[in-house]
């Protein structure tokens, strides 16, 4: 079978059949209707509209009764920082992060992850860290985090804020930068293994003006990725604008430029100084930018009212210091519903004269890697259910699933096309790295109820081509 990899456009298909009767009407535009709130009305465009959250605010009612109606993407303004998860090496701490996590998911919300990889908020044992032993901790934690979320995290700040500002386009010194030019790289490719389902993001500040040269250093640094296949799928642009940095006239070029290299653009910490009418107008600018490039998937507000804002002088938010919607939240709210809708519904509407189909149609595109599954003995399958292929690698997820029976422990064969050698695997017991490679359950996936699934995953020189599956269950 064709495996689907990933879905890159979608295009509205507006058709209107004329009934019998024959008194035709044709509709021949979709405009979406209005919604009141922020989140609904950005999912009619297939995008999302998030906020930061800050963990201790999560017993404030009126701050979680606006978090709860507004948004359905939260980012942890604080708790997935390296200081919070990691404080002592080697000692991972989730339970303020978890919190933010369980909440949103809880409520049906998606969530960004920030940030695994800054020179920023390191814990005192990084900060004083260098070279080798700097650069294996950074890509441990990495790791593990990424992999303690595995499968929650929509998409992942994977390095934040690596270049410097002012004219040079150089990258920001840091310990981790002198660990060689390649560390961006380096955490990027391990985020993929540990998470191969995120997508993964490299976000900064200060890069929303297409002309400056930070913002075409981090251009230039996409496009050699994209090149060179290191596995990036989005940009984030913070977009912290204030009257010393003010929202540019050529905003939706740097992000159309930037979707254009192949990769999502999502803007991750929105907040604009200001108040009444300028200040509505500024965010209906961004919003509206957004809106005008397909691959801009999505708007973060870096938190809800002005008094929760790590600038609330500037009172840069959405919702006054008493959880009031302001103008600004008005603006960005008639923006969202002025876009044309896209959504992945299909409705059918009849009357005595006409029947209307709105329905989307979605193109995709196919590796060329083809599985063949097949039903071992004693009841299971196994198919690829993701696969990331870029220049020189992949990394494939593995789905094991249970047949009518309960099975207690599982194996799945898998055959590489020549060439095809693996690097690293998780979540099961591996023998062989190239041809017929075997993959075993581990202790706490290997009990399956009938029906019921697992996933395991390994990372891959060379390119996926055929990949044939065999799966076999005690
Ligand atoms: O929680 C402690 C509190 O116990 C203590 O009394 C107080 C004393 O200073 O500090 C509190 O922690 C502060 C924390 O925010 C929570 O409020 C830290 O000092 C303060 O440094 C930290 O600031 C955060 C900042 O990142 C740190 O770099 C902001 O909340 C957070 O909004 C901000 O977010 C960053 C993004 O991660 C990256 N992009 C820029 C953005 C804005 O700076």
């Amino acid at each position: 079978m064709k495996l689907t990899a990933r879905s890159v456009s979608r295009a509205a298909l507006v058709t209107a059949l004329v009934a019998a009767t024959g008194s035709a009407v044709v509709l021949t535009a979709t405009t979406a209707s209005a919604a009141s709130t922020l989140g609904a009305s950005a999912a009619q465009s297939g995008r999302y509209f998030g906020t930061a959250v800050a963990g201790g605010r999560l017993g404030d009612s009126t701050y979680v009764g606006i978090l709860n109606r507004e948004f359905n993407m939260v980012t942890a303004e604080n708790e997935m920082k390296i200081d919070a998860t990691e404080p002592q090496q080697g000692r991972f701490t989730y339970t303020n992060a978890d919190r933010i996590v369980n909440h949103a998911r809880g409520q049906g919300m998606r969530v960004r992850g920030h940030t695994l990889a800054w020179h920023s908020q390191q814990p005192a044992w990084m900060q004083s860290m260098s070279g080798s032993a700097l650069r294996q901790a950074m890509l441990n934690h990495v790791t593990q985090v990424a992999t303690y979320y595995r499968g929650k995290i929509y998409a992942w700040d994977v390095v934040n804020e690596a270049f410097a500002d002012g004219s040079t386009g150089a990258r920001r010194d840091s310990n981790l930068q002198r660990t060689g030019n390649d560390w961006i790289e380096a955490a990027f490719r391990a985020a993929r293994a540990a998470d191969p389902g995120a997508k993964l993001c490299y976000n900064d500040y200060n890069t929303d003006d297409w002309t400056h040269a930070k913002t075409q250093a981090v251009y230039r640094m996409v496009q050699d990725f994209k090149q060179r296949g290191v596995p990036i799928d989005c940009v984030g642009l913070q977009s912290h604008f204030n009257s010393q940095s003010p929202v540019p006239s050529n905003y939706q070029t740097t992000l159309q430029n930037f979707a254009n290299l192949g990769v999502d653009v999502q803007i991750t910490e929105l907040d604009i100084e200001g108040s009444g009418t300028a200040q509505a107008q500024n965010y209906e600018r961004v919003v509206k930018a957004c809106l005008a490039v397909t691959r801009c998937t999505g708007i973060t507000v870096w938190g809800i009212r002005d008094s929760d804002s790590w600038r609330s002088y500037g009172t840069p938010l959405l919702f006054d210091n008493n959880g009031n919607k302001k103008a600004a939240y008005t603006s960005v709210l008639n923006a969202l519903n002025a876009a044309p809708t896209t959504s992945t519904t299909t409705t059918t509407t009849t009357t005595s004269s006409t029947t209307t189909t709105t329905s989307t149609t979605t193109t995709t595109t196919s590796t060329t890697t083809t599985t063949s599954t097949t039903q071992g003995p004693a009841g299971c399958s196994a198919s690829v259910s993701a696969l990331d292929q870029w220049s020189s690698g992949f990394v494939a997820t593995i789905k094991v699933t249970a047949g009518s029976a309960a099975v207690n422990g599982w194996s799945a064969s898998l055959a590489l096309p020549p060439g095809v050698t693996i690097v690293n695997s998780w979540n099961s017991e591996r023998s062989g790295s190239t041809g017929t490679v075997t993959f075993g359950n581990v202790a706490y996936n290997g009990g399956l109820p009938a029906g019921g699934s697992t996933e395991f995953g390994f990372q891959a020189n060379g390119t996926a081509g055929a990949l044939s599956l065999t799966c076999t269950s005690r």
